[in-house]
């Protein structure tokens, strides 16, 4: 059966197999969560959720997203707690030794968030979050504290943890990248790591935001084209120490041909980065919030948009084996799965761990293992239930008769036609 169009409704799956997710899911309604999800996947659905992130495994392709929700070791505590496959921390503005901050425009004290429901141009309903904060506004010092606690969490649990950063992009064709705000912050990050006892090679997310993409400089093509084609080896030449490089995508206030150009510039092989991150929130300049003009959003529009370009670019990125970690309106396992065919190893979400959810409070789950429990079982939208539908209509089954998430990317199949 070809996917013609974005998924929605239910999965067509035995009605048997129907009924044991249902019965899962109304325990998880009541508090219950199995003691390994894995192995309790893999059992009793043949369902293997294993990904990846950042080169690595993890038990399941879910990840909360480089944002407010990653700011304090409470929330990534909670996250390895609740059975997350990773977390990006909220992204660090970069400095020098003498802690100037080129891009201390993106340093603003958070404020309060709006959690909205939105429509989006296909009519589909969502959520988006509306707030005017930028990247981490405490201390530098503070930021290095995090990590070296976050990244102690990590070697207990093995929730992986990646830094995300901010670093000065030069503003126009000429001008020199600020190379010592690259040196000072890498190597502060890579000390924390060591001194974590890192074994692996430490993760670093470099974000280029949706307010940048609504600002001035991120609407010149040929600048964008520098950035893009020169910050892989900026970073690298930055540190001596070997990083796992990703470059987290913004979406172009433009058209969709210099968006699969962005795209596809980051592919190349001279330039490509160890994974992609794709991609953050749409920009509207229109909106006004609490008196700034311009704000970032998210919804169907935003999953409408990725998953297009994703379907356009997807001969190159299944030619690149550049590892692609979705982000962008994942409300559900369902369309988790739809990043998964076009060739994401994992999806990090941010709006979908503050909207209601149907897990009441006297289940006594935290907020994230809540979201992830939705995630993984709810019976009409919960990645069980999509896997077991694609084994059905797409032979999503290998030899030993697993439906693994990481076979989702190599379905011979129609792809998907996202809205465009
Ligand atoms: C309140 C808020 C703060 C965010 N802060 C950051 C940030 O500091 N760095 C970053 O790379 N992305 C940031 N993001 C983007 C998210 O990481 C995520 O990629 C994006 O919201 C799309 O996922 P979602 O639709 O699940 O929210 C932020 C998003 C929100 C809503």
């Amino acid at each position: 059966m070809p996917i013609q169009s974005r998924l929605s409704g239910s999965p067509d799956i035995d009605s048997g197999l129907l009924k044991l997710i249902e019965q899962d899911w109304i325990k998880c309604l009541k508090g219950w969560w199995p003691d390994n999800l894995n192995h309790y996947l893999i059992t009793k659905y043949q369902v293997d959720i294993t990904a990846r992130y950042a080169g690595q495994s993890i038990a399941n392709p879910f990840g909360k997203a480089s944002g407010q929700l990653t700011m304090n070791i409470g929330q990534i505590r909670e996250s390895a707690q609740a059975g997350l496959g990773f977390v990006v921390l909220k992204t660090l503005i970069a400095q020098n030794a003498m802690g100037h901050q080129s891009m201390s425009a993106w340093s603003i004290p958070e404020s309060k968030m709006q959690v909205e429901p939105i429509t989006g141009q296909s009519g589909r309903s969502g959520w988006t979050i509306t707030w005017k904060g930028r990247g981490w506004s405490r201390s530098f010092e503070d930021y290095i504290q995090l990590c070296r606690d976050s990244f102690e969490i990590s070697m207990e649990t093995g929730l992986i943890v990646a830094p995300s950063v901010k670093f000065h992009l030069p503003a126009n064709l000429d001008e020199k990248w600020y190379i010592s705000e690259y040196e000072y912050t890498l190597n502060a990050l890579a000390k924390a790591w060591q001194g974590a006892g890192g074994q692996s090679l430490l993760i670093v997310e470099k974000d280029f935001s949706p307010t940048l993409a609504g600002d001035q400089l991120g609407k010149q093509e040929k600048l964008i084209e520098r950035w893009l084609t020169e910050i892989t080896s900026v970073i690298r030449n930055a540190t001596s120490e070997q990083l796992t490089l990703g470059i987290k995508l913004f979406n172009f206030v433009g058209d969709h041909e210099y968006q699969n150009e962005i795209l596809r510039i980051c592919l190349d092989d001279s330039c490509k980065p160890d994974f992609l991150v794709y991609a953050n929130r749409l920009f509207n300049p229109n909106k006004t919030f609490e008196g700034v003009a311009g704000v970032a959003y998210g919804g169907p529009d935003l999953s409408d948009r990725n998953l297009a370009i994703l379907t356009r670019c997807r001969p190159e990125t299944t030619q690149s084996n550049v590892e692609i970690s979705g982000t962008g309106d994942i409300d559900s396992g369902r369309t988790a799965v739809e990043y998964g065919l076009l060739g994401c190893s994992s999806v990090q979400m941010h709006t979908i761990f503050q909207i209601p959810t149907d897990i009441p409070a006297s289940a006594g789950l935290s907020r994230t293992r809540k979201t992830l429990a939705t995630l993984v079982f709810h019976p009409v939208h919960g990645l069980t239930g999509w896997l077991l539908h694609a084994r059905r209509h797409w032979g999503l089954c290998n030899e030993s008769g697993l439906s693994k998430w990481m076979g989702l990317k190599d379905l011979k199949m129609q792809p998907l036609e996202a809205a465009d």
